[in-house]
């Protein structure tokens, strides 16, 4: 079976915009950067800034809350790699975007890893 899920029509991702889609209860941000896709995590590590709303800057958003910094080839803040959200696999297939999350990502237990 494959890992990746249907997303949304190639279409609807504009040049230089983020958009947020519902992944199997997980929210996910694309972008659309000239001729490259790329897919992240919606929520700002900050406090949860939704990063699909950001302004994109090259193959960078900032957070529209706080305007921490995301390169969207990683997911890493490029001023402090501790900062990072999860960066998945993107395609199209016959004009629509799939994205592959992680086996379970719905069920898995976010920040069991984390303390305080
Ligand atoms: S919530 Fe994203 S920078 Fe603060």
């Amino acid at each position: 079976m494959s890992p990746f899920s249907p997303a949304l029509p190639l279409a609807d991702l504009a040049d230089g915009r983020g958009r947020c889609v519902s992944i199997g209860g997980r929210d996910v941000a694309l972008f659309r950067v000239g001729e490259k896709l790329f897919a992240i995590d919606n929520s700002c590590p900050h406090r949860g800034g939704p990063l699909s709303e950001g302004d994109v800057s090259g193959c960078v958003v900032h957070c529209p809350l706080h305007a921490w910094a995301f390169d969207l080839t990683t997911g890493i803040s490029p001023g402090n790699p501790r900062a990072r959200v999860e960066a998945f696999p993107i395609r199209v297939v016959d004009g629509g975007v799939e994205v592959a999350l992680p086996p379970a990502a719905a069920d898995s237990v976010a920040g069991a890893n984390q303390d305080g």
